[in-house]
């Protein structure tokens, strides 16, 4: 017998407040036509004055819950994949324990930046067939306005907030690529790149948050390479190719990156979830927010084969393979 990790359920959570990217123009040298043009991005959401990550994760939580028809009790482990915690510590898992009221199980972060989720996902894959945890709820959140250097125009107009979840649970498979659920995961980092992405700051060294820096067309470069490589392990792993492939569900950095990934996996467009238009670059919140706004207009259905993958700061990146 074989155990899988099958969706039951998925929500997000999306500030209220939507910034256009026509806003930049008054306080930056930018246009909508550079930002539109360069990355896709048309608009992102930013948290309010004391909205905090786990007050995002809370909330895309309930909805993931609420869509798997499941009450917080029956969870086991909570899995948070974020870089911008409310605090150094506790974990903002916790915060998202006790925000749903449960004192049952246990909770803890993982930071794998822009990758988080799909460090995350493997992470409560395995709590799954490890028989630690029966049910695991993983969350993606985000607040990224909060280490943006807003003089900076080369990163500012690029990210916004939010938060996306999921719901797991261990269900018997047959080991085959038929099956609900994860079916391969596949992860890389590799440490010598770390200063094409990184934040100026941070607990052991100046004791700030900082600001994100990016050298944007170095990452560029990566993405376009190691995304589509990283896929096709991951579908190698499961069994499949492109051929099985109904969507692939990107980190949503740049709609340049999505397109040129999905065309060295030799996928149309129409096969790839794309919501970096409203939500700009949510970090690890981007994939599980991507997958619920694609479930929620109707473009992802049970039993579909997905492909997800991202790449980040570390440089840290990687796919997971589901049926959904
Ligand atoms: O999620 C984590 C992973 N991150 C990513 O995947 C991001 C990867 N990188 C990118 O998406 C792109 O590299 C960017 C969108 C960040 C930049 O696009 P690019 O085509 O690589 O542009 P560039 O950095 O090579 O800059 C081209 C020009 C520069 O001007 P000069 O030197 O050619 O005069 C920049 O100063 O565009 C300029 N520029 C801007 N102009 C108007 C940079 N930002 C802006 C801006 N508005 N906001």
């Amino acid at each position: 017998m074989t155990i899988r990790s099958v969706v039951r359920g998925v929500g997000h959570y999306l500030p209220e407040r939507v910034v256009e990217n026509a806003e930049f123009e008054k306080t930056l040298d930018t246009t909508d036509e550079w930002i539109r043009g360069r990355t896709g991005i048309e608009r992102r959401h930013i948290a309010a004055e004391g909205e905090y990550t786990s007050d995002l994760a809370i909330k895309a939580a309930e909805a993931a819950l609420e869509d798997a028809n499941m009450s917080v009790d029956q969870i086991d482990a909570i899995v948070v994949a974020t870089s911008t915690p409310d605090s150094t510590f506790p974990s903002v898992a916790t915060m998202v324990q006790a925000g749903l009221g449960s004192t049952t199980g246990f909770a803890y972060d993982v930071q794998a930046v822009c990758a988080g989720f799909i460090f995350a996902l493997t992470n409560a894959n395995g709590l799954i067939l490890s028989g630690q945890a029966e049910r695991v709820l993983v969350i993606g959140a985000e607040t990224f306005s909060r280490i943006m250097d807003w003089t900076d125009r080369g990163t500012c107009v690029l990210f916004g907030d939010g938060a996306g979840a999921l719901v797991l649970e261990a269900a018997e498979g047959t080991g085959t690529a038929n099956d609900r659920g994860i079916l391969s995961s596949d992860l890389h980092s590799d440490g010598r790149y770390k200063d094409l992405l990184y934040v100026d700051g941070g607990v052991s060294t100046t004791g700030t948050a900082g600001h994100l820096r990016m050298q944007g067309n170095a990452v560029f470069k990566h993405a376009v390479t190691k995304l589509a490589e990283t896929a096709h392990k991951a579908l190698d792993k499961a069994g499949l190719t492109g051929e099985n492939v109904d969507w692939i569900v990107p980190h949503q950095a740049n709609l340049r990156i999505i397109s040129a990934t999905a065309e060295r996996m030799q996928l149309p467009m129409d096969r790839v979830i794309v919501t970096v238009q409203d939500h700009g670059n949510t970090s690890a919140a981007s994939i599980p927010l991507a997958l619920s706004v694609g479930k929620q207009r109707g473009q992802i259905k049970e039993g579909q084969v997905l492909v997800t993958e991202a790449i980040g700061g570390g440089l840290a990146w990687g796919s997971v393979v589901l049926r959904w």
